[in-house]
């Protein structure tokens, strides 16, 4: 696992950018794994400056509210939409998130597994982390699902995604999420963390244990691992 602390949001931002850019310009067709939320936002924008060629670039988003409209501002297909993809010379054929309209979840998330595989699996799965440790929407649990899947999100995440909605009524309690394995199949993991929230779940990471109560510090199993925080998100981690 490499590990940067950078300053502040914008050197991480721009870092995570060069990061990116360099699997694209590497791998015109790169299959790349996104999240939404408030941490990759100025990862996106820098990227985006950077005018690249996505044509050949293909993107699984992470997770989706579950029910929502895609139309909602805050359903995740509209904010990777709104904050990269519209941005950027991306195919919309290349774009893949779940669909939070559907009425038969288990069937999509079957389809979208599928859809992975089809693509070879990731070659860059970009992560944030919640205040909980959780990565894509895997919660903390007594175990962790292999597969893409519909779960119940935990109180910790509703709160924190009321920020989002307004209130915790209005907040989803369900989403729709990439599982383990296939974020296990990403030939790379990017992880990003930003302020004095996450600086718990990312010094679990670095304490030394795996467990399923903070999903994030099963990232020590994976060969090859990158996370970029700044100062506040690394704060809580013991000197080595
Ligand atoms: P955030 O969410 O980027 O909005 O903090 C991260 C996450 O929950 O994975």
């Amino acid at each position: 696992m490499v590990k940067f602390v950078c300053d502040n949001y914008n050197e991480m931002s721009r870092l995570a950018a060069d990061i990116m850019a360099g699997q694209i310009t590497g791998k015109p067709f790169s299959v790349l794994g996104l999240p939404t939320g408030d941490t990759p936002i100025g990862a996106y924008m820098e990227l985006a400056k950077k005018r690249l060629d996505f044509s050949g670039v293909s993107v699984f988003c992470l997770g989706e509210y579950y029910p929502i409209n895609r139309k909602n501002n805050q359903s995740h297909y509209y904010q990777l939409f709104d904050g990269f993809i519209n941005k950027i010379n991306m195919k919309r054929e290349n774009v893949h998130i779940l669909n939070g309209e559907t009425d038969n979840p288990d069937e999509e998330c079957k389809r979208f597994d599928e859809k992975i595989s089809h693509a070879g699996g990731m070659d860059m799965a970009v992560l944030g982390i919640g205040v909980n440790g959780h990565i894509g929407f895997n919660e903390p649990s007594q175990s962790l699902v292999l597969k893409t899947h519909l779960c119940d999100l935990t109180a910790r995440t509703i709160e924190e995604n009321s920020k989002f909605f307004g209130s915790d009524e209005v907040t989803p309690h369900k989403s729709l999420t990439m599982g383990m394995d296939a974020i296990f199949s990403a030939k790379r993991i990017l992880l990003l963390a930003n302020g004095n929230s996450k600086a718990d779940a990312v010094s679990r990471i670095f304490s030394g244990a795996v467990t399923t109560s903070c999903p994030a510090t099963m990232l020590n199993l994976h060969h090859d691992v990158t996370i970029i925080m700044d100062k506040e998100a690394a704060a809580k981690i013991q000197a080595e």
